[in-house]
């Protein structure tokens, strides 16, 4: 019948035109679904006469068969056709040189200060911690500076605006009011170091306006200045590996230690001012609860930043906080 061959004829092209396996199969029913062309012949089948049924019956299932074999090798067709485009996309050039990891580093001032906890936990310190945001109860009044006290101007403070939580809000200007909250809540011995961030309005080469202090405090029955130097100047020879290096205690004036002194250190050719230390004053123990006739201490104070600077050969501040990789990779 030149039908069939007409039908067979037409699918091996259309089959062959077909790039989506989706449309692929939509196309099958045209020819083999329920009412497709070949099923249509099938059906015509009836009206033949009765001999000559099996002879057509037979040609229709042999178009049958090549349909279905036209459209498995299409099918595998496109499959290829698809891995082989996933292969290529996916492919991986091992010549090409490798894109690195990305391995990132401590910030130098964050070895600072791992370095300065190792070093006071050798000598028996706690790390304590505080919150950066203030009450000029914590950071100003129990130190000993009441409103209105000129000391306060020593510290360029930044103070909060909207505060209506009851008590003037500021960022602590020094780590000194964590001590206080750790003398209000534990009792002697006290043995701790207070590091953080702290912020004065300040800036310039070597002052930035958020900078890093570590404070210490060790309050016991008998703790004398003499305690206090020999801690001091144990810590910086450890810090800066030198047994050589000399300290000194030069008077001063703080409101929260009486007597104060600056630190000063040496290697060898000038002094260099390194933080403030001194007894902590009775006002401040009477402020916490304890008692300043049994027990004494001293308390010092340092900047992070500077050690870091010192340590490392750092001119500028400035290049600490402005995050330029290439600055920051060298203390990789
Ligand atoms: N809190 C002082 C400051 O930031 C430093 C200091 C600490 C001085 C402890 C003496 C004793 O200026």
């Amino acid at each position: 019948m030149q039908d069939l061959d007409a039908i067979v004829k037409d699918a091996f092209a259309v089959f062959a035109g077909i790039n989506d396996a989706d449309e692929l199969e939509q196309t099958k029913a045209r020819y083999l679904g329920k009412t497709g062309a070949l099923t249509e012949q099938l059906k015509g089948l009836g009206k033949l006469m009765p001999a000559d049924r099996p002879a057509m019956g037979a040609r229709i299932n042999a178009a049958k068969d090549e349909l279905e074999q036209a459209l498995s090798a299409r099918r595998e067709h496109l499959q290829n056709v698809k891995l082989e485009a996933k292969l290529k996309e996916e492919s991986l050039d091992v010549t090409l040189p490798g894109r690195g990891s990305g391995v990132g580093g401590l910030h130098p001032v964050s070895r600072t200060l791992e370095r300065v906890e190792q070093i006071f936990h050798s000598l028996g310190f706690e790390v304590a911690d505080g919150p950066e945001i203030e009450t000029d109860f914590y950071n100003f009044t129990a130190l000993n500076q009441p409103e209105n006290h000129p000391a306060r101007s020593m510290h360029d403070t930044f103070y909060l605006q909207g505060d209506n939580a009851g008590g003037k809000h500021l960022l602590r200007t020094h780590t000194s009011p964590i001590q206080v909250r750790y003398m209000e809540s534990h009792k002697p011995p006290i043995r701790i170091i207070a590091p953080g961030r702290v912020y004065r309005v300040d800036s310039d080469a070597t002052h930035s306006p958020m900078f890093h202090q570590v404070e210490g405090l060790w309050i016991d029955e008998r703790i004398s200045f003499a305690n206090l130097k020999g801690v001091v100047t144990e810590f910086f020879r450890l810090f800066f590996e030198r047994d050589d290096l000399q300290v000194r205690f030069r008077p001063s004036f703080f409101p929260f230690t009486e007597p104060s002194a600056e630190i000063d250190m040496s290697f060898g050719d000038g002094w260099l001012e390194i933080g403030g230390c001194g007894m902590v004053h009775p006002s401040v123990l009477k402020n916490v609860n304890i008692d300043s006739e049994q027990f004494q201490g001293f308390a010092f104070g340092m900047g992070l930043d500077r050690l870091t600077m010192l340590r490392y050969g750092v001119n500028d501040l400035r290049l600490f906080f402005e995050n330029d990789l290439r600055f920051l990779r060298q203390f990789r």
